[in-house]
């Protein structure tokens, strides 16, 4: 059912450009000029350049793209939402949270420049987001579309997204809920932050973004569930050269997961459910004459990828 839509050839290009151009200005705005907070903004960088595939750039890229949103005008929303989820990364492997000692095949932040450090660097972070959303140059983007990016990215990282995910995740942790709790779990922790990065690609386009933004939202809320249920399950089955992570850290920490109420296979059916709804929400899309290629191949990257 997913061959429906052939992936495009190659985009690979464009998002080697967008990996680039996100990294330049996370550098640019990530500045190492203060001495008396550098170890601070060392634990910053390291946690927001040391690797990462930079999916929800690419979702704000792809989708303003789409638009005909010159790149001038998506490299701030695109680096704000970056910052959210690095920050999301420290905190998620602090003791106190999943525990976890490794990400992106190096030491995490907090083992590597203590718990405190770590814990500040994610607030200055979370910061620093919302300072260049609202006032970094974005050119071509009216302020009310602006503003309207800040509230997106603001309820998404909250606790009616991310942060509530992530506190209903924890929560939940050594006893067993149902697939349908689980899923909202994973809307929130996951699903909200990459529906804001589309929502905000769209929103640089102004008028012509908003008319569509439903259909969008349909497409980012089901590659966002598909995310997890892949991060689920590369976590029982991935190569951790390849992850960066630990196997098994889910299992450990007795978090309930899509292969734990579902089993491996139920799991990988479950995301191929949902690039499938993509591929028709992206057909209604074609339907306004918007060339969906790149949109599909970032689902299709959900399902194929290996870390
Ligand atoms: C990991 O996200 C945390 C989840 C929300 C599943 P990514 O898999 O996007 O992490 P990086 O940025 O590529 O390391
Ligand atoms: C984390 O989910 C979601 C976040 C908001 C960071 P996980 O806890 O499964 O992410 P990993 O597996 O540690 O990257
Ligand atoms: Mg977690
Ligand atoms: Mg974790
Ligand atoms: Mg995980």
């Amino acid at each position: 059912m997913i061959a429906e839509h052939n992936a495009p050839l190659d985009v690979s290009k464009q998002f080697q450009l967008y990996h680039q151009r996100v990294n330049q200005t996370l550098h640019t705005f990530i500045t190492d000029e203060s001495a008396a907070h550098s170890h601070l903004i060392q634990a910053m960088r390291y946690a927001a350049l040391s690797g990462g595939k930079r999916l929800r750039p690419w979702l704000v890229y792809t989708t303003g793209q789409m638009f005909g949103v010159s790149l001038d005008n998506l490299d701030i929303p695109a680096t704000a939402v970056e910052c959210i989820h690095a920050y999301s990364l420290i905190h998620d492997d602090l003791p106190a949270m999943d525990n976890d000692d490794l990400r992106r095949g190096q030491p995490s932040c907090h083992v590597k420049f203590g718990e405190a450090c770590a814990i500040l660097a994610g607030d200055a972070l979370q910061t620093l987001a919302f300072s260049i959303l609202a006032a970094g140059p974005m050119p071509d983007v009216a302020i009310v579309d602006r503003l309207l990016m800040i509230t997106e990215l603001a309820a998404a990282s909250g606790a009616t997204g991310m942060c509530g995910g992530q506190a209903l995740d924890l929560a939940a942790a050594g006893s067993l809920i149902t697939l349908e709790s689980l899923e909202h779990i994973h809307r929130c922790k996951t699903g909200a932050l990459i529906q804001s990065a589309v929502s905000m690609g769209a929103l640089a386009a102004g008028d012509q973004g908003r008319a569509v933004l439903p259909l969008l939202m349909h497409y980012a809320a089901a590659v966002g569930l598909a995310f997890q249920v892949q991060d689920d399950i590369l976590d029982v089955t991935g190569d951790s050269s390849k992850t960066g992570k630990r196997q098994g850290a889910d299992q450990k920490m007795g978090k309930n997961t899509y292969p734990a109420l579902l089993g491996i296979d139920g799991a990988r059916k479950k995301v191929r459910e949902l690039i499938a709804d993509t591929s028709v929400i992206l057909e209604n899309l074609a339907a306004h004459s918007y060339d969906t290629q790149a949109l599909w191949a970032l689902a299709c990257f959900v399902i194929e990828r290996d870390n």
